[in-house]
């Protein structure tokens, strides 16, 4: 039963939350005539003794006293004696749990906020510098048309905000405090549930006492959040490893953010690539698993809500982990210039360029201008040359109109610099999103 049953393996990890939570219950009880100043004071002292014990690493951590809360509980009452029984009147452990946990998930929130910032700063560094170097822009990982390794850099601070406002949203609305809904009916005592929640600097208490202490949706929005930003950094991850291969040669990733292999003398691996590309398993993971566990749970607490911390946990510390990594591997990457712009005009990947300047020059319907630009990449593939490698006397054959104004437009810097509109890949709308990110993040 012991081995089953008991949490504080894992729980101990919550002790902060308990203490501080429990410091802003006997406060309470004491303010509205519950407990007596004397016995708040002895439980205030005593739970600062508990928590120097626990920080320092002296206290006794018991399986048979199962959680966070009874082994707390215990220790103040060898500490301060009688008083201590009076700390839990007027609360469960199953609100007493719902505060803990929402404290530490809400710090995680804050922890998560930090280092999506430090990783965006990271990619605009990285974005300044390269605002104007001309890489492939892909779809199907098909040479599409050239963009600015800037605007690729900034495609991810956009990911990345959007995680860091999801993150925001839900450390919002899950800043109500559950601390008083006791067992889950609410309590006969006199309990100022406004002060313990202004006391944790929650916005307010919960409103519904069968509510707080079933609810896990603050656990689950979280994983949510944060399975989306795991999906993000093992987006940018697969890329990294494609870009740093020798095929690609798109970036050297530096020593400190690689491994060598213990066979193969030349081979230097992304392996921190690899692993952030992998992290998404186990965050996905969690959220699965959390959500499975709630699912068809009667109101209102039940034990399997025990499964929520470990997953939340796990998957807090693996974001922070992975965008940590990712931060240090961003900050040292050194993009390839000169790849980059040869891979850039690989793939006649300014064929659309071609059949725009036909519509705009000859007056060609697009779906026209798409065929012609059809049959000169067909005539340079056949001849085994670039688009703008052709001859305008080639070029003429497949149509008559075409001048050598054309060849203005084939190349990669004239097409990248002509894709002004909003949010496009030209170097001057890419610095103006760098200005605009630089204030935002500063
Ligand atoms: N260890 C428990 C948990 O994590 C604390 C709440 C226990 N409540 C109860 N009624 N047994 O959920």
């Amino acid at each position: 039963m012991e081995a089953i049953n008991a949490s504080i393996d894992f729980d101990k990890r919550l002790a902060q939350q308990d203490i501080e939570g429990s410091r802003a219950h006997a406060a309470m009880l004491a303010a509205t005539g519950i407990i007596t100043d004397k016995d708040a004071e002895a439980i205030r002292e005593g739970l600062l003794t508990v928590l120097s014990e626990i920080e320092s690493g002296n206290f006794a951590f018991s399986k048979s006293l199962e959680d966070i809360h009874m082994n707390v509980e215990a220790r103040l009452k060898e500490i301060v004696g009688e008083p201590a029984g009076r700390l839990h009147t007027a609360r469960s452990r199953n609100d007493q749990v719902a505060v803990d946990f929402r404290l530490w998930v809400r710090d995680q929130c804050d922890a998560v906020d930090g280092a999506i910032d430090a990783l965006m700063k990271a990619l605009l560094g990285q974005a300044e510098a390269g605002a104007d170097w001309v890489m492939p822009g892909f779809t199907h990982l098909q040479v599409a048309q050239p963009v600015t390794w800037g605007h690729h850099m900034l495609a991810y601070v956009e990911m990345l905000n959007r995680d860091r406002s999801r993150f925001a949203d839900a450390r919002k609305r899950m800043n109500e405090s559950p601390l008083g809904a006791a067992a889950l009916a609410g309590t006969g005592f006199p309990i100022d549930r406004h002060m313990t929640a202004e006391a944790l600097r929650f916005d307010r208490p919960t409103a519904n006492s069968l509510d707080s202490t079933s609810d896990r949706d603050f656990a689950l929005e979280f994983l949510a959040a944060a399975s989306i930003c795991a999906m993000h950094l093992s987006r940018f991850a697969e890329e990294l490893v494609i870009w740093s291969s020798a095929q690609f040669r798109f970036v050297s990733m530096s020593d400190q953010w690689s491994t060598g292999s213990s066979i193969m003398p030349q081979k230097k691996n992304p392996d921190a690539a690899e692993l952030i590309r992998a992290k998404i398993g186990r965050i996905f993971g969690a959220n699965v698993a959390l959500m499975t566990v709630m699912k068809g749970l009667p109101l209102t607490y039940s034990k399997d809500m025990q499964e929520d911390k470990e997953q939340v946990f796990d998957a807090a510390d693996n974001l922070m982990l992975a965008i940590a990594a990712m931060t240090g591997m961003v900050e040292t990457m050194t993009p390839m210039k000169d790849n980059l712009r040869a891979a850039a005009a690989s793939g006649f990947s300014t064929a659309t360029d071609l059949a725009d300047w036909l519509v705009r020059e000859l007056n060609l319907p697009f779906r026209d201008a798409h065929h012609v630009t059809g049959a000169l990449v067909a005539m340079a593939e056949k001849k085994g040359c670039d688009l703008p490698d052709l001859s305008l006397a080639d070029m003429q054959c497949v149509h008559q109109g075409i001048t050598d104004g054309v060849f203005g437009v084939l190349t990669v810097e004239a097409s990248v610099m002509s894709r002004q509109s909003y949010g496009g890949t030209s170097p001057v709308r890419v610095r103006e999103q760098i200005a605009r990110w630089k204030e935002a993040l500063s």
